[in-house]
């Protein structure tokens, strides 16, 4: 099965149908053993499931069409698997509840109930092949996964030895759960123990499933609690590895300082070294379009282009290299050539006149390197990073052509730069 990747709305229904379809599975089997009276409100309950059953039915049915139109490839040898899982699904919606309060019969309709069950096998199917399953759902998805797995076990055992007449539902099923809780993590008390043949082989095989189950239990748990700490792990590991060159090479204190803040600064920004190796691995010509959207969205967020379209926005995109600059480092120097300008994307940046007077910082979204190009001048002031900086640079030659086809972005351009210079005489 392909993976899937879900949007929000859907991830909310996704979680809807889990949870209905967890309920039933639990619900289920605690009313065929107990054959407790349907009340009033597993009524509602069991009309809105139906309700969200039907609704993602013809979710599915629809997918499923729209995939087809789009290819003309369905492997014959599933089609049989599919029908089966249509047919169960179809049943799985049918309001049984509501049919054997309406029409008698609970029993049949009881056991119809468990057809509902098979949906939570779906649904897990399905939570397997989300591309990226957020981590509340895949606690969730475990816990229910565990209650499940006792309440079935507790609902076994009163199936083997039902309720006396000498107690109630909720103690009997109180001591059932435990009982099956206490066995399954082969703890087993041994206060309440099966007292025939059919017993003791239920609860050997429960005790071989318990075994299992830690297993899948606590692999899972440490997967996540591995994968939840993985960027901070790399961040880490390459932090140790600079650290131990560094030391065998001699480095000076202050620039082992500085190499490690650099690293810092990445991993808190975006979690790895570098946003192209995350998408390194794509092919190129996706590649390309992904860095243009980055570079579009960062742009878009920046004053001067609010009122740039979107053709503008991508004409500046392609054009843009990204660069990155330490603390001290001489960006722009006084009375040089101008041949390019700089968009700040993150970090901050010290404006110096000759005379060694800071006249302004400028922070992330602001531009710098503007004047040489409008004025065709040489550099009026220094720039300096006073932090590490992630910049853009557009050529003279890149700057001159969009000007030339967005002029409006020339007036909103020159407007900073006469704001500018208004600051610096003031
Ligand atoms: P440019 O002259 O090409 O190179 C130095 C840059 O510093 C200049 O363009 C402006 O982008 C920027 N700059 C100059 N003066 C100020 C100021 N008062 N406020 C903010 N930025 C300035």
């Amino acid at each position: 099965m392909e993976k899937k990747h879900l949007n929000t709305k859907e991830y909310l229904w996704v979680a809807l149908i889990f949870w209905s379809a967890s309920f039933t599975a639990m619900e289920a089997p605690f009313s065929f053993v107990f054959k407790t009276k349907i009340q009033f409100w597993q009524l509602i309950v069991d009309g809105l499931i139906s309700i969200f059953f039907i609704l993602d039915l013809l979710y599915h049915l629809k997918e499923a069409k729209d995939a087809k139109k789009s290819s003309d490839f369905t492997p014959k040898k599933k089609k049989w698997i599919s029908l089966i899982l249509l047919l169960v699904d179809i049943l799985s919606c049918i309001p049984f509840d509501l049919l054997s309060h309406f029409l008698g019969h609970q029993d049949l309709f009881t056991a119809f109930r468990f057809l509902r069950m098979i949906r939570i096998i779906k649904v897990y199917y399905l939570i397997e092949n989300i591309t990226i399953v957020p981590k509340i759902f895949k606690i969730q998805s475990i816990a229910i996964a565990c209650l499940m797995v006792v309440n079935w076990i507790a609902c076994g055992w009163i199936f083997i030895y039902p309720m006396g007449a000498d107690t109630d539902v909720t103690t009997y099923y109180i001591k059932s759960f435990y009982w099956a809780l206490t066995t399954l993590t082969t703890i087993g008390y041994g206060d309440i123990t099966p007292h025939d043949n059919i017993g003791r082989i239920f609860t050997c095989l429960i005790m071989i499933i318990g075994v299992g189950m830690y297993g899948v239990v606590i692999g899972n748990i440490s997967r996540m609690l591995a994968s939840a700490d993985r960027y901070k792990e790399l961040s880490r590991e390459k932090i140790s590895d600079l650290v131990m060159f560094m030391k065998h090479y001699n480095v000076p204190e202050k620039l082992q300082k500085a190499a490690i803040n650099h690293y810092g600064h990445l991993y808190s920004k975006r979690l790895s070294d570098n946003d192209e190796k995350i998408i390194a691995d794509l092919p190129h010509a996706l590649q390309h379009e992904m860095q243009i959207y980055m570079k579009i969205k960062l742009i878009s967020s920046i004053p001067i282009f609010h009122n740039c379209g979107h053709k503008c926005l991508k004409d500046i995109s392609t054009r843009l290299e990204q660069i990155y600059s330490s603390p001290g480092d001489l960006i722009i120097k006084i009375g040089d050539i101008g041949t390019e300008m700089f968009i700040l994307a993150h970090g901050n940046v010290d404006v110096i006149l000759e005379s060694g007077e800071r006249i302004a910082t400028l922070h992330d979204g602001q531009i710098f390197g503007e004047v040489a190009l409008l004025k065709e001048t040489n550099r009026t002031a220094n720039v300096q990073s006073q932090t590490y900086c992630d910049l853009y640079k557009l050529t003279k030659a890149s700057f001159d052509e969009i000007i030339k086809n967005y002029p409006d972005l020339l007036s909103t351009i020159e407007a900073t730069t006469r704001r500018r210079s208004t600051d610096k005489k003031s």
